[in-house]
């Protein structure tokens, strides 16, 4: 039988527990190291796992609580926000990763009574003496987003600040839906106003060895990975082409160029959108009901294109699949893989609370390479980002 929750997985070892203190082994266990501090408060080490990157180098080393002030919240269509931060210190950070933002609160929400300010952004002390809370109090019965919620990094900017004491900082791009009551007060936040974000969280795209050529592959809210890894692979020199599907013309985060329309009828890259184009990456759009762009899903242009460009040419390598979208897509994404034997890595976007392996929520059934039998792995700290061919997908 399996007994402990060990590295992501239920296993049979006991997990190995620190040395107490004390002569005898008896006293305390002794606190254990945190990651080297600097710039943020709340330090945490990241997880053991070295993915992200390149293959074998090792993954970023630091994450932290960081406030990020708005620079920009520009709508980029019907319900799709580009809202930018600025933070400073902010870790190193890879395509897939992403951040956990304390969405504010509605004006006039109700705080935590005889709570007062502890000077932290949003957080409250209990005054001494003050009865504790009650599950009837307004503040707890109040429509208010309670848990952070997470975005991956849609494009980050680093800029080494003229006064020097300010220090590095960066400009982080996310991109979100308005859809529920969390993002709705996303909508209402403007420059000079304040978030709360743990990050960069999670492990993001692998850089294989063999790595020539990318299909990147996003749909929906699932394009803001894609951006970021579109621009991190411009830097690299690997040649890429995007595919980009959405429901309707309306639901598109990008910007169309004016001449250069995208294919309608069969997958023929064209550098028809700004974000790619301007990394010199052409693209495929699909829409659902047809409304621009090739109508149908955005797996049926993938196939068609690969059908379209079976004899990969030698120089420039067997292309190596990246995606994020909703979980219907790529799992269909990750049969048309299997199909062609392409190598192919998806960002999960399963919903999850706290982000960092600790509430267990977003536990999702991972078969290691050659092995019979499934464990289930956290997308959280184990992902977002996982080899298709390991996930499954039920
Ligand atoms: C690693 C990761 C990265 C993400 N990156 C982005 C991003 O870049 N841009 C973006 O817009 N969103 C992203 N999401 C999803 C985002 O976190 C949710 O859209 C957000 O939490 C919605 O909050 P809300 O309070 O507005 O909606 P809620 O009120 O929490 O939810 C509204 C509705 O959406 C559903 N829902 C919420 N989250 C998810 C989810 N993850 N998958 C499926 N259904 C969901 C709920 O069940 C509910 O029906 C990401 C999620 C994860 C796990
Ligand atoms: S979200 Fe809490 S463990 Fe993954």
């Amino acid at each position: 039988m399996l007994h402990h929750y060990q590295n992501g997985c239920w296993t049979d070892n006991k997990p190995a527990v620190p040395p107490r203190g004390g002569p005898d082994g008896r006293g305390p266990i002794p606190p254990q190291p945190l990651a080297t501090p600097g710039g943020s408060v709340d330090r945490y080490p990241a997880p053991r796992h070295g993915v992200g990157r390149r293959q074998n180098e090792p993954a970023a080393v630091l994450r932290g609580c960081f406030r990020g002030i708005v620079v920009t919240n520009q709508p980029l269509c019907r319900e799709h926000y580009r809202l930018t931060l600025h933070v400073a210190a902010f870790p190193p950070s890879d395509p897939g990763q992403f951040i956990q933002i304390l969405c504010p609160l509605a004006p006039g929400a109700a705080d935590p009574p005889n709570a007062v300010d502890d000077g932290a952004l949003q957080a409250k002390q209990w005054r001494l003496g003050s009865r504790p809370p009650r599950f009837t109090d307004p503040f707890l019965t109040a429509d208010r987003p309670y848990l952070r919620r997470p975005y991956s990094i849609a494009g980050r900017r680093d800029t080494s600040t003229a006064a020097k004491a300010a220090g590095p900082r960066a400009e982080l791009d996310i991109m979100y839906r308005v859809i529920g009551r969390a993002t709705v007060q996303l909508e209402k936040l403007t420059p000079g106003d304040e978030v709360s974000l743990l990050g960069p969280l999670g492990h993001g795209f692998i850089r294989s060895d063999h790595l020539r050529r990318a299909l990147l592959i996003g749909g929906g809210v699932g394009v803001p990975p894609i951006l970021y890894l579109a621009e991190r692979l411009a830097s690299w020199g690997i040649a890429a082409v995007a595919f980009i599907g959405v429901q309707r013309a309306d639901l598109l985060p990008l910007t169309l160029i004016a001449d250069h329309p995208p294919a309608t009828d069969h997958p023929i890259e064209r550098p028809c959108l700004m974000e790619f184009a301007r990394h010199g990456i052409s693209s495929i759009l699909t829409t659902d009901d047809g409304s621009l762009g090739i109508p149908g899903r955005v797996t049926t242009a993938l196939r068609t294109y690969l059908l379209a460009h079976r004899q990969f040419d030698a120089s420039s390598g067997v292309p190596e699949l990246f995606c994020c979208g909703p979980t219907a897509m790529m799992r269909a994404v990750s049969q048309v893989a299997a199909e062609f034997s392409l190598p192919c890595q998806a960002a999960l976007e399963q919903p999850m609370a706290c982000g960092m392996g600790t509430c267990q929520s977003c536990v999702m059934k991972y078969r290691p390479p050659g092995a019979l039998d499934w464990v289930y792995k956290l997308t959280c700290t184990d992902g977002p980002v996982f080899h298709t061919a390991d996930i499954i997908w039920s």
